[in-house]
Protein backbone atom coordinates (compact mmCIF):
# COMPACT_ATOMS: atom_id res chain seq x y z
CA UNK A 1 0.00 0.00 0.00
CA UNK A 2 1.35 3.37 -0.98
CA UNK A 3 0.72 6.48 1.88
CA UNK A 4 1.35 9.64 1.57
CA UNK A 5 5.26 10.96 3.07
CA UNK A 6 3.27 14.67 2.97
CA UNK A 7 0.74 13.52 5.50
CA UNK A 8 2.26 13.36 9.07
CA UNK A 9 -0.82 10.35 9.71
CA UNK A 10 0.87 8.49 7.26
CA UNK A 11 4.84 8.98 8.15
CA UNK A 12 3.79 8.00 11.70
CA UNK A 13 1.91 4.96 10.35
CA UNK A 14 5.46 4.49 8.85
CA UNK A 15 7.23 4.50 11.97
CA UNK A 16 5.22 2.60 13.24
CA UNK A 17 5.56 -0.34 11.06
CA UNK A 18 9.38 0.22 11.77
CA UNK A 19 9.09 0.33 15.36
CA UNK A 20 6.79 -3.16 15.36
CA UNK A 21 9.42 -4.78 13.24
CA UNK A 22 7.60 -4.69 10.09
CA UNK A 23 9.29 -3.69 6.46
CA UNK A 24 8.73 -0.63 5.06
CA UNK A 25 9.42 1.13 1.28
CA UNK A 26 11.35 4.68 2.33
CA UNK A 27 11.97 6.80 0.17
CA UNK A 28 15.67 8.63 -0.23
CA UNK A 29 17.46 10.94 -2.30
CA UNK A 30 19.18 8.42 -4.22
CA UNK A 31 16.76 5.63 -4.43
CA UNK A 32 14.10 3.90 -2.50
CA UNK A 33 14.65 1.60 0.34
CA UNK A 34 13.23 -1.68 1.40
CA UNK A 35 13.60 -0.61 5.06
CA UNK A 36 13.49 -2.69 8.56
CA UNK A 37 14.66 -1.78 12.31
CA UNK A 38 18.71 -2.64 11.93
CA UNK A 39 18.59 -4.17 16.00
CA UNK A 40 15.90 -6.34 14.74
CA UNK A 41 17.01 -9.31 13.28
CA UNK A 42 13.96 -11.03 12.79
CA UNK A 43 12.62 -7.87 10.68
CA UNK A 44 16.29 -7.57 9.13
CA UNK A 45 15.58 -11.44 7.92
CA UNK A 46 12.42 -10.40 6.26
CA UNK A 47 14.30 -7.95 3.83
CA UNK A 48 16.64 -10.82 2.88
CA UNK A 49 13.87 -13.03 1.93
CA UNK A 50 11.97 -10.13 0.22
CA UNK A 51 14.46 -9.17 -1.90
CA UNK A 52 16.18 -12.86 -2.84
CA UNK A 53 19.19 -11.33 -1.22
CA UNK A 54 22.23 -13.76 -0.12
CA UNK A 55 22.31 -13.15 4.03
CA UNK A 56 26.33 -12.93 3.77
CA UNK A 57 25.43 -9.38 1.75
CA UNK A 58 25.61 -6.55 4.11
CA UNK A 59 22.73 -3.91 4.16
CA UNK A 60 23.46 -0.08 4.46
CA UNK A 61 22.17 1.14 8.14
CA UNK A 62 20.58 4.53 7.82
CA UNK A 63 20.42 7.26 10.72
CA UNK A 64 19.17 10.41 12.05
CA UNK A 65 22.46 11.91 12.37
CA UNK A 66 26.16 11.30 13.22
CA UNK A 67 24.93 11.36 17.00
CA UNK A 68 24.06 8.08 16.26
CA UNK A 69 26.99 6.70 14.83
CA UNK A 70 28.93 5.29 18.22
CA UNK A 71 25.22 3.12 18.90
CA UNK A 72 26.91 0.95 15.68
CA UNK A 73 30.41 1.70 15.66
CA UNK A 74 33.77 2.65 16.83
CA UNK A 75 37.33 3.70 16.59
CA UNK A 76 35.89 5.98 13.88
CA UNK A 77 38.61 7.46 11.90
CA UNK A 78 39.26 11.48 11.52
CA UNK A 79 39.02 11.09 8.25
CA UNK A 80 35.35 9.62 8.61
CA UNK A 81 34.82 11.97 10.42
CA UNK A 82 35.24 14.64 8.17
CA UNK A 83 33.30 12.95 5.61
CA UNK A 84 29.97 12.93 7.97
CA UNK A 85 30.88 16.25 8.70
CA UNK A 86 31.41 17.72 4.91
CA UNK A 87 28.80 15.75 3.36
CA UNK A 88 25.79 14.25 5.88
CA UNK A 89 23.12 14.13 5.54
CA UNK A 90 23.86 13.32 1.93
CA UNK A 91 24.36 10.16 -0.30
CA UNK A 92 27.30 8.76 1.11
CA UNK A 93 27.64 6.05 2.43
CA UNK A 94 30.44 5.21 5.76
CA UNK A 95 31.91 1.48 6.04
CA UNK A 96 33.06 1.77 9.50
CA UNK A 97 34.47 -1.38 12.44
CA UNK A 98 31.17 -2.21 13.89
CA UNK A 99 30.55 -2.67 17.29
CA UNK A 100 30.31 -5.77 18.67
CA UNK A 101 26.64 -7.24 18.97
CA UNK A 102 25.29 -4.29 16.95
CA UNK A 103 22.98 -4.55 13.96
CA UNK A 104 25.15 -8.02 13.33
CA UNK A 105 22.53 -9.48 11.07
CA UNK A 106 21.91 -6.39 9.11
CA UNK A 107 25.68 -6.09 8.62
CA UNK A 108 25.69 -9.56 6.92
CA UNK A 109 27.88 -10.80 9.75
CA UNK A 110 30.88 -8.49 8.58
CA UNK A 111 32.91 -7.26 11.52
CA UNK A 112 32.39 -3.48 9.77
CA UNK A 113 28.97 -1.79 8.98
CA UNK A 114 27.82 0.49 6.65
CA UNK A 115 26.19 4.07 8.06
CA UNK A 116 24.78 6.87 6.11
CA UNK A 117 22.11 9.68 7.21
CA UNK A 118 20.21 10.29 3.86
CA UNK A 119 19.04 14.00 3.18
CA UNK A 120 15.58 13.09 1.94
CA UNK A 121 13.58 15.47 4.40
CA UNK A 122 10.87 12.40 4.51
CA UNK A 123 13.70 9.81 5.58
CA UNK A 124 14.88 12.26 7.84
CA UNK A 125 11.96 12.30 9.83
CA UNK A 126 11.27 8.91 9.60
CA UNK A 127 14.97 8.32 11.07
CA UNK A 128 14.33 11.22 14.00
CA UNK A 129 10.73 9.65 15.23
CA UNK A 130 12.21 5.88 15.03
CA UNK A 131 15.41 7.19 16.96
CA UNK A 132 12.86 9.11 19.59
CA UNK A 133 11.60 5.39 20.39
CA UNK A 134 14.86 3.76 20.65
CA UNK A 135 15.17 2.51 16.92
CA UNK A 136 18.79 3.92 16.48
CA UNK A 137 18.80 2.42 12.41
CA UNK A 138 17.32 1.36 9.69
CA UNK A 139 18.78 -1.36 7.44
CA UNK A 140 17.73 -0.43 3.78
CA UNK A 141 19.02 -1.74 0.91
CA UNK A 142 17.74 -0.72 -2.64
CA UNK A 143 13.86 -1.60 -2.52
CA UNK A 144 14.51 -4.29 -5.77
CA UNK A 145 14.81 -7.64 -6.68
CA UNK A 146 17.92 -9.05 -5.99
CA UNK A 147 20.46 -8.12 -9.19
CA UNK A 148 17.98 -5.91 -10.46
CA UNK A 149 17.06 -1.88 -11.40
CA UNK A 150 16.46 0.01 -8.50
CA UNK A 151 13.66 2.04 -7.76
CA UNK A 152 13.78 5.56 -8.23
CA UNK A 153 9.66 5.99 -7.41
CA UNK A 154 7.08 4.28 -4.76
CA UNK A 155 5.10 2.71 -8.16
CA UNK A 156 8.62 1.01 -8.59
CA UNK A 157 8.65 -0.01 -5.74
CA UNK A 158 5.02 -1.38 -5.70
CA UNK A 159 6.72 -3.14 -8.82
CA UNK A 160 8.87 -4.83 -7.58
CA UNK A 161 6.97 -6.23 -3.99
CA UNK A 162 3.10 -6.22 -4.57
CA UNK A 163 0.78 -4.46 -2.92
CA UNK A 164 1.27 -5.62 0.47
CA UNK A 165 4.17 -3.95 1.62
CA UNK A 166 3.60 -0.39 3.13
CA UNK A 167 5.52 2.33 1.23
CA UNK A 168 5.87 5.95 2.24
CA UNK A 169 5.61 8.60 -1.15
CA UNK A 170 8.42 11.00 -1.08
CA UNK A 171 8.25 11.94 -4.63
CA UNK A 172 10.58 10.98 -7.17
CA UNK A 173 14.27 10.17 -5.86
CA UNK A 174 16.47 14.05 -6.65
CA UNK A 175 20.02 11.84 -7.24
CA UNK A 176 18.62 8.62 -8.95
CA UNK A 177 21.83 6.07 -8.43
CA UNK A 178 22.43 5.09 -4.78
CA UNK A 179 25.15 6.44 -2.36
CA UNK A 180 28.80 6.70 -2.53
CA UNK A 181 30.15 4.33 -0.76
CA UNK A 182 33.81 4.48 1.08
CA UNK A 183 35.32 1.80 3.31
CA UNK A 184 36.94 3.78 6.11
CA UNK A 185 38.04 0.35 8.14
CA UNK A 186 41.47 0.10 6.29
CA UNK A 187 43.18 3.05 7.53
CA UNK A 188 43.01 4.84 4.04
CA UNK A 189 39.43 6.11 2.67
CA UNK A 190 38.67 3.33 -0.35
CA UNK A 191 36.28 3.88 -3.03
CA UNK A 192 33.40 0.65 -2.98
CA UNK A 193 31.20 2.02 -5.10
CA UNK A 194 31.41 5.44 -7.07
CA UNK A 195 27.97 7.88 -7.05
CA UNK A 196 26.60 11.27 -6.85
CA UNK A 197 29.59 13.14 -3.95
CA UNK A 198 32.52 12.44 -6.64
CA UNK A 199 36.02 11.08 -6.18
CA UNK A 200 37.69 14.65 -5.63
CA UNK A 201 35.02 15.71 -3.48
CA UNK A 202 35.94 13.33 -1.23
CA UNK A 203 39.73 13.64 -1.43
CA UNK A 204 39.31 17.43 -0.51
CA UNK A 205 37.09 16.87 2.03
CA UNK A 206 39.44 14.42 4.11
CA UNK A 207 42.36 15.45 2.48
CA UNK A 208 43.69 11.91 1.59
CA UNK A 209 43.75 10.01 -1.45
CA UNK A 210 40.94 7.61 -2.34
CA UNK A 211 42.40 3.97 -2.73
CA UNK A 212 40.42 1.72 -5.11
CA UNK A 213 39.94 -1.50 -3.63
CA UNK A 214 41.88 -3.21 -6.04
CA UNK A 215 44.86 -1.54 -5.00
CA UNK A 216 44.34 -3.22 -1.57
CA UNK A 217 45.46 -7.12 -1.94
CA UNK A 218 43.67 -8.32 1.11
CA UNK A 219 39.80 -9.93 0.01
CA UNK A 220 36.97 -7.13 -0.52
CA UNK A 221 34.03 -7.29 1.84
CA UNK A 222 31.09 -8.63 -0.24
CA UNK A 223 29.19 -5.89 -1.68
CA UNK A 224 26.19 -6.50 -4.27
CA UNK A 225 26.53 -3.39 -5.71
CA UNK A 226 30.01 -4.23 -6.54
CA UNK A 227 29.33 -7.60 -8.38
CA UNK A 228 30.09 -7.30 -12.03
CA UNK A 229 26.11 -8.00 -13.29
CA UNK A 230 24.19 -5.77 -11.11
CA UNK A 231 21.24 -3.35 -11.94
CA UNK A 232 20.06 -5.20 -15.15
CA UNK A 233 17.39 -4.81 -16.65
CA UNK A 234 14.98 -7.93 -18.73
CA UNK A 235 16.02 -6.31 -22.03
CA UNK A 236 19.91 -7.26 -22.85
CA UNK A 237 21.64 -3.98 -22.77
CA UNK A 238 24.55 -2.90 -24.68
CA UNK A 239 26.39 0.10 -24.57
CA UNK A 240 27.51 1.68 -28.09
CA UNK A 241 29.59 4.78 -28.83
CA UNK A 242 27.53 7.33 -31.33
CA UNK A 243 28.68 6.05 -34.55
CA UNK A 244 28.57 2.32 -33.56
CA UNK A 245 24.81 2.64 -32.75
CA UNK A 246 24.12 4.91 -35.70
CA UNK A 247 25.84 3.04 -38.04
CA UNK A 248 23.70 -0.21 -36.44
CA UNK A 249 20.89 1.59 -36.65
CA UNK A 250 21.36 2.51 -40.73
CA UNK A 251 22.03 -1.13 -41.17
CA UNK A 252 18.49 -2.23 -39.93
CA UNK A 253 16.66 0.88 -41.55
CA UNK A 254 12.86 -0.14 -40.81
CA UNK A 255 13.43 -3.69 -39.88
CA UNK A 256 14.25 -2.05 -36.19
CA UNK A 257 12.05 -4.26 -34.05
CA UNK A 258 11.59 -4.55 -30.01
CA UNK A 259 14.66 -1.91 -29.38
CA UNK A 260 15.34 0.95 -27.51
CA UNK A 261 18.11 3.58 -27.81
CA UNK A 262 19.08 6.08 -25.04
CA UNK A 263 21.19 8.82 -26.88
CA UNK A 264 22.00 12.09 -26.13
CA UNK A 265 22.20 12.51 -30.23
CA UNK A 266 18.52 12.04 -31.59
CA UNK A 267 18.47 9.31 -34.38
CA UNK A 268 17.27 10.35 -37.91
CA UNK A 269 14.18 10.27 -37.81
CA UNK A 270 12.91 8.52 -41.18
CA UNK A 271 14.05 5.77 -39.07
CA UNK A 272 12.22 5.69 -36.49
CA UNK A 273 9.53 3.47 -36.95
CA UNK A 274 7.07 1.84 -34.37
CA UNK A 275 10.33 -1.29 -33.52
CA UNK A 276 12.36 1.63 -31.76
CA UNK A 277 11.85 3.33 -28.69
CA UNK A 278 14.28 6.82 -28.17
CA UNK A 279 14.13 8.51 -25.55
CA UNK A 280 17.08 11.23 -24.76
CA UNK A 281 20.01 11.07 -22.83
CA UNK A 282 20.52 14.57 -21.01
CA UNK A 283 24.17 15.67 -21.58
CA UNK A 284 24.01 16.35 -18.13
CA UNK A 285 26.09 13.71 -15.96
CA UNK A 286 23.18 14.87 -13.23
CA UNK A 287 20.48 14.54 -14.93
CA UNK A 288 21.00 11.74 -16.52
CA UNK A 289 22.12 9.46 -12.70
CA UNK A 290 18.56 11.11 -12.42
CA UNK A 291 17.00 9.35 -15.42
CA UNK A 292 19.28 6.81 -15.38
CA UNK A 293 16.76 3.62 -13.79
CA UNK A 294 13.95 4.79 -14.51
CA UNK A 295 14.33 5.08 -18.04
CA UNK A 296 15.29 1.63 -18.34
CA UNK A 297 12.41 0.32 -16.37
CA UNK A 298 10.20 2.39 -18.96
CA UNK A 299 12.36 0.30 -21.81
CA UNK A 300 11.72 -3.01 -19.97
CA UNK A 301 7.67 -2.25 -19.60
CA UNK A 302 7.28 -1.28 -23.17
CA UNK A 303 8.45 -4.86 -23.74
CA UNK A 304 11.89 -4.02 -25.72
CA UNK A 305 14.08 -7.26 -26.04
CA UNK A 306 17.57 -5.22 -26.47
CA UNK A 307 18.65 -1.69 -25.60
CA UNK A 308 21.25 0.37 -26.70
CA UNK A 309 22.47 2.93 -24.54
CA UNK A 310 25.62 5.71 -25.79
CA UNK A 311 28.31 5.30 -23.40
CA UNK A 312 28.90 7.99 -21.46
CA UNK A 313 31.78 10.71 -21.54
CA UNK A 314 34.64 9.62 -19.59
CA UNK A 315 35.04 12.21 -17.42
CA UNK A 316 35.10 12.06 -13.74
CA UNK A 317 31.44 13.66 -13.76
CA UNK A 318 30.19 10.60 -15.18
CA UNK A 319 31.63 7.90 -13.10
CA UNK A 320 28.71 6.44 -10.86
CA UNK A 321 26.39 6.52 -14.56
CA UNK A 322 29.21 4.43 -16.49
CA UNK A 323 29.51 2.18 -13.27
CA UNK A 324 25.99 1.78 -12.75
CA UNK A 325 25.72 1.07 -16.95
CA UNK A 326 28.88 -1.10 -17.18
CA UNK A 327 27.44 -3.63 -14.75
CA UNK A 328 23.77 -3.31 -15.77
CA UNK A 329 25.24 -4.79 -19.36
CA UNK A 330 27.46 -7.60 -18.22
O1 LIG B 1 21.84 5.05 -1.81
C1 LIG B 1 21.91 3.99 -1.21
O2 LIG B 1 22.96 3.61 -0.68
C2 LIG B 1 20.64 3.13 -1.14
C3 LIG B 1 19.59 3.88 -0.32
C4 LIG B 1 18.38 3.04 -0.04
O3 LIG B 1 20.17 4.36 0.86
N1 LIG B 1 20.93 1.85 -0.56
C5 LIG B 1 21.61 0.90 -1.23
O4 LIG B 1 21.71 -0.29 -0.55
O5 LIG B 1 22.09 1.04 -2.33
P1 LIG B 1 22.18 -1.66 -1.22
O6 LIG B 1 22.07 -2.66 -0.13
O7 LIG B 1 21.43 -1.92 -2.45
O8 LIG B 1 23.68 -1.43 -1.48
C6 LIG B 1 24.50 -1.25 -0.39
C7 LIG B 1 25.91 -1.62 -0.71
C8 LIG B 1 26.00 -3.08 -1.04
O9 LIG B 1 26.88 -3.22 -2.14
C9 LIG B 1 26.55 -3.64 0.25
O10 LIG B 1 27.18 -4.84 0.08
C10 LIG B 1 27.47 -2.51 0.71
O11 LIG B 1 26.70 -1.39 0.47
N2 LIG B 1 27.75 -2.59 2.14
C11 LIG B 1 26.91 -2.38 3.16
N3 LIG B 1 27.52 -2.64 4.33
C12 LIG B 1 28.77 -2.99 4.04
C13 LIG B 1 29.90 -3.40 4.80
N4 LIG B 1 29.85 -3.52 6.11
N5 LIG B 1 31.03 -3.69 4.15
C14 LIG B 1 31.09 -3.60 2.80
N6 LIG B 1 30.06 -3.24 2.02
C15 LIG B 1 28.92 -2.95 2.62
MG1 LIG C 1 21.04 -2.35 -4.51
Amino acid sequence: MIISGNNPAHVQQAVDALCAGELLGLPTETVYGLAADASNESAVAKIFKAKGRPSSHPLIVHVASSDCVPKFANDVPDFALKLMAKFWPGPLTLILPRRAERAAAAAGGQNSVGLRCPSHPMALEVLEACAAKGVWGVAAPSANQFGRVSPTTAAHVQSEFGPALLILDGGECEVGIESTIVDCTRGVPVLLRPGQISRAQIEQACDLKLVNPEALNSEAPRASGTLESHYAPTAKLRLMRTEEWQKALAALGPHAQNLALWSVQKPSHDLRGAGLFWRAMPSDATQAAHDLFSVLRDFDTRGVHTIWIETPPDTPEWEGVRDRLKRAAA
